[in-house]
C-alpha cells in the first residue's frame, strides 16, 4: 500500500487508505483478547522409554535431554511428570530379548507390561498409553511378522501380524493400560484389536490409532532410542509416502470406520495440511511431534542458532491451530514448566 492514496473530505480532513487497519487488532493490550489458539498442559502427552537392559537412566545421544529408564525408575519419572501437570504418557519398551516372532512384546512380565502396572498403581489417574508395535521386539526390526516375497524381497505379512498385535494389545490391557496405540500401519489393525479387546472384556480401553503415519526420515533418532532400526528393506511397504495427501485422509477415515477412538498424524510439523483435513472427520486427532523434530530444535538450540522455548511453543501452538486435540511431544515436560 502506498501513501499516495490520500483523500480529503469536505472539511478538508485527510483520510488515508488502507481503511482496514489490521494493526489495530495487534495493539498490545488487545492482543491477548483476540488470541485464537492457546496451548495447555491438558493437550500434551509425554513419550517415555523403558529399558529392560539398564539399571540406571541412559541418555539418548541423538535426543539430548531424553533418557531410557529402567523399570524401577519409571513410576518416579511418571510422578515427576504428574506433579508438573502432565496427564498422559506414551510408553515404548526396549526389551532384553528379541526374536523373529516378537515374543517379549506380549509377555505378561514384559518391560512395558511391568511399567504400565507400576505407573497405574502409583498414579491411577495418569492416562497410560502404550505403543502397540513389534519393531522394538523383532530381531529383524520390522513392525510385525516377516515372510513371503513381495516386491522382490521379504515383507511384513499383514494378517499374520494382526494376530500378534491382538496379543500385544490384550497383554497391555491386562496390565491396566488406558489407551492402546497401534503404530504398525497394518490393514485392518484397528478392527482386529477392537474385536480382540472386546472379546476379553476390555471395551473401555481406547484405541488411538497411528492412522496416518508417514515413512519419515524424522524417525531416525527414535530408532536409536528404541533400538528399532530394521535390518533389511525399509518401511515404505506399510508406512505412507509423504507425497500423498488424499491417501493420508483415506487411511484415517478407514481407521475411523474400523472403530478408532482417536486418530493420529505423524510426524506433525511438516504435515499440518493433512492434520487439518483429518480433523474434519469429527474424531479427536492427535499429532506426534517426532524424535527428528525434537532433535532438530535441540541441535539448533545447542549451536545458539534459535531460541528453544520460543521455537517449541510456536511449533506446538501451530500444531494445535491446525486441528490437533492432543500433541505427543518429547518437550511435554519442559513445556509444562514454561506454561
Ligand atoms: C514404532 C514407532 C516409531 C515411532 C513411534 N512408534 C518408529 C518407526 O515407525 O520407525 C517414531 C517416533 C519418533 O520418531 O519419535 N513403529
Ligand atoms: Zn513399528
Amino acid at each position: 500500500m502506498h501513501f499516495q492514496c490520500l483523500i480529503s473530505n469536505v472539511r478538508g480532513k485527510v483520510h488515508m487508505f488502507p481503511q482496514r487497519r489490521m494493526r489495530r487488532v495487534r495493539t498490545r493490550n488487545v492482543q491477548p483478547l483476540l488470541c485464537e489458539t492457546t496451548l495447555t498442559k491438558n493437550d500434551l502427552v509425554a513419550p517415555l522409554f523403558v529399558d529392560e537392559t539398564t539399571t540406571t537412566p541412559k541418555p539418548i545421544e541423538s535426543m539430548p535431554g531424553q533418557f531410557r529408564y529402567p523399570v524401577e525408575a519409571i513410576s518416579g519419572i511418571a510422578g515427576k511428570m504428574w506433579e508438573r501437570g502432565i496427564r498422559a504418557v506414551l510408553l515404548f519398551g526396549v526389551p532384553a530379548h528379541k526374536d523373529e516372532a516378537a515374543t517379549s512384546a506380549y509377555d505378561p512380565e514384559g518391560i512395558v507390561q511391568q511399567a504400565v502396572r507400576r505407573i497405574k498403581s502409583a498414579y491411577p489417574e495418569m492416562v497410560v498409553i502404550t505403543d502397540v508395535c513389534a519393531c522394538e521386539y523383532t530381531s529383524h526390526g520390522h513392525c510385525g511378522i516377516v515372510g513371503g516375497i513381495r516386491s522382490g524381497e521379504k515383507d511384513l505379512l499383514n494378517d499374520e501380524s494382526l494376530l500378534l498385535m491382538n496379543r500385544i494389545a490384550i497383554s497391555h490391557a491386562e496390565a491396566g493400560v488406558d489407551i492402546v496405540a497401534p503404530s504398525c500401519m497394518l490393514d485392518g489393525m484397528v478392527r482386529s484389536i477392537r474385536n480382540a479387546l472386546d472379546e476379553e472384556g476390555y471395551e473401555d480401553v481406547l484405541i488411538m490409532s497411528y492412522s496416518t503415519k508417514f515413512a519419515s526420515a524424522l524417525y531416525g533418532p527414535f530408532r536409536e532410542a528404541a533400538e528399532s532400526g530394521f535390518s533389511f528393506g525399509d518401511r515404505t511397504t506399510y508406512q505412507m509416502n509423504p507425497a500423498n495427501g488424499r491417501e493420508a485422509f483415506l487411511e484415517s477415515r478407514l481407521d475411523m470406520d474400523e472403530g478408532a477412538d482417536i486418530l493420529m498424524v505423524k510426524p506433525a510439523g511438516p504435515y499440518l495440511d493433512v492434520l487439518s483435513e483429518i480433523a474434519t472427520l469429527g474424531l479427536p486427532v492427535a499429532a506426534y511431534q517426532v524424535s527428528g523434530e525434537y532433535s532438530m530444535i535441540k541441535a539448533a538450540t545447542e549451536r545458539g542458532w534459535i531460541k528453544e522455548r520460543e521455537t517449541v511453543l510456536e511449533t506446538l501452538t501451530c500444531i494445535k491451530r491446525a486441528g490437533a486435540d492432543i500433541i505427543i511431544t518429547y518437550y511435554a515436560y519442559d513445556v509444562c514448566g514454561w506454561l
